[in-house]
């Protein structure tokens, strides 16, 4: 079986206010019934999977138990990280605790913070991928870009075909506004989904040799790991030695045993209001509306209250994207979305 490993300590900054320290996106209805991390740890059930690994925070570890509870979902472990050290030392210590039980495993990393509207298909895709990872391929899901993002990781095909998956000549994490528009025109990128099928033995040997300063630090957070009502706590001291970089720049763009499964089946990373506004189902006149939100006259606008005592009305707006919620309210230019994150700084910094 495959054991999905899902990624949910973000903070989910650029989504400010709805998103919160407190509370980020990955654990908010933002599309449907379920939160985004009940739609990722559903996706992931079946014959083919054993129960869940979930990395997260202190802070979100009894959301995340609640949360699991409701979706009905039983983890395989719920893995505490003392602080926030980016996806690389939360992802190599998943594969390290697994070694402990299962080296021949392969692991399915999944962030918690996407939206992927067929299941089914995404299930198939990780079929599809398995014979590759089977055999020591690090294997990656490609998205078919639609327009030159910078916030997206690149996937370079190379020649060649391997059952169901291809391999990769170059990956190119979070390129530059002119880089990313060039790699869309020469048609040979796909964007990285951040979902990876990784074998756990062959995932560790690539720390190993491509971010060996990791592994020490982060061995020792999970061999002196403390159990904790059910949650397993890796060891602070240890952890903290750990550098804060993604699993993107500390091994995928150095690793030469990439592979790609492309993935048409719909996927969207709601990073940032921008792409809430795309996937939630914009109007004729591009004008998306959630709860006590009301629009007159405006163009290709979200508006979107969180709070039902608190009426939000737009009047002749275009290109804007507003969210109120009880004790903060966002406006902003539907074009620089990305730039939220900045904002939620500058209210720090203000304290
Ligand atoms: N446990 C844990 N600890 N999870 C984390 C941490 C951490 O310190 N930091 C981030 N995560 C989780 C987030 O909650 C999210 O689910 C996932 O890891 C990915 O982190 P993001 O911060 O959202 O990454 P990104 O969107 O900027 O970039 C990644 O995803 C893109 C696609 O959505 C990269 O893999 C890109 O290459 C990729 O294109
Ligand atoms: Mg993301």
């Amino acid at each position: 079986t495959i054991v999905p490993v899902i990624l949910c300590g973000g903070s989910g900054t650029r989504l400010w206010p709805l998103s919160r320290k407190s509370y980020p996106k990955q654990f908010a209805k933002l599309t449907g019934e379920d939160t985004l991390f009940q739609q990722s740890a559903k996706r992931l059930t079946g014959p083919s999977y054993a129960p869940p690994v979930v990395v997260t925070a202190a802070d979100f570890r009894f959301i995340v138990t609640e949360q699991l509870l409701a979706a009905r979902i039983d983890p395989g472990a719920i893995l505490i990280e003392p602080e926030a050290r980016n996806t690389a030392p939360a992802i190599l210590a998943a594969a390290l605790w697994l070694r402990k039980t299962d080296p021949g495993g392969l692991m399915l990393v999944a962030p918690s913070d996407h939206v992927i509207p067929d299941d089914a298909a995404f299930r198939a895709a990780v079929e599809e991928a398995r014979p590759a990872a089977a055999s020591g391929q690090l294997v990656t899901f490609g998205i078919a870009p639609d327009r030159p993002e910078t916030g997206y990781g690149y996937l370079e095909l190379g020649d060649g075909e391997r059952a169901g998956a291809r391999p990769l000549a170059r990956f190119v994490e979070k390129p530059d506004a002119a880089a990313a528009a060039e790699m869309i025109a020469s048609g040979r990128h796909l964007w990285n989904a951040g979902i990876f099928l990784l074998p756990v033995d062959a995932i560790i040997a690539a720390f190993e040799a491509h971010s060996p300063d990791l592994v020490d630090p982060v061995t020792r957070a999970v061999d002196e790991a403390t159990q904790d009502l059910g949650f397993l706590r890796l060891a602070p001291g240890p952890f903290a030695e750990a550098r804060d970089v993604s699993i993107d720049y500390a091994v995928m763009e150095k690793a030469g045993n990439l592979s790609v499964v492309p993935f048409a089946a719909g996927w969207s990373d709601l990073g940032d209001w921008n792409a809430v506004w795309r996937e939630t189902g914009p109007d004729e006149n591009g004008v998306s509306l959630s709860g006590a939100a009301t629009a007159i006259a405006c163009r290709d606008t979200l508006l979107r209250s969180e709070d039902p005592d608190l009426e939000i009305v737009g009047l002749g707006l275009s290109d804007i994207v507003a969210v109120a919620m009880p004790d903060a309210v966002l406006i902003a230019d539907r074009g620089r979305t990305q730039e939220v994150k900045h904002a939620v700084s500058a209210l720090k910094a203000k304290g």
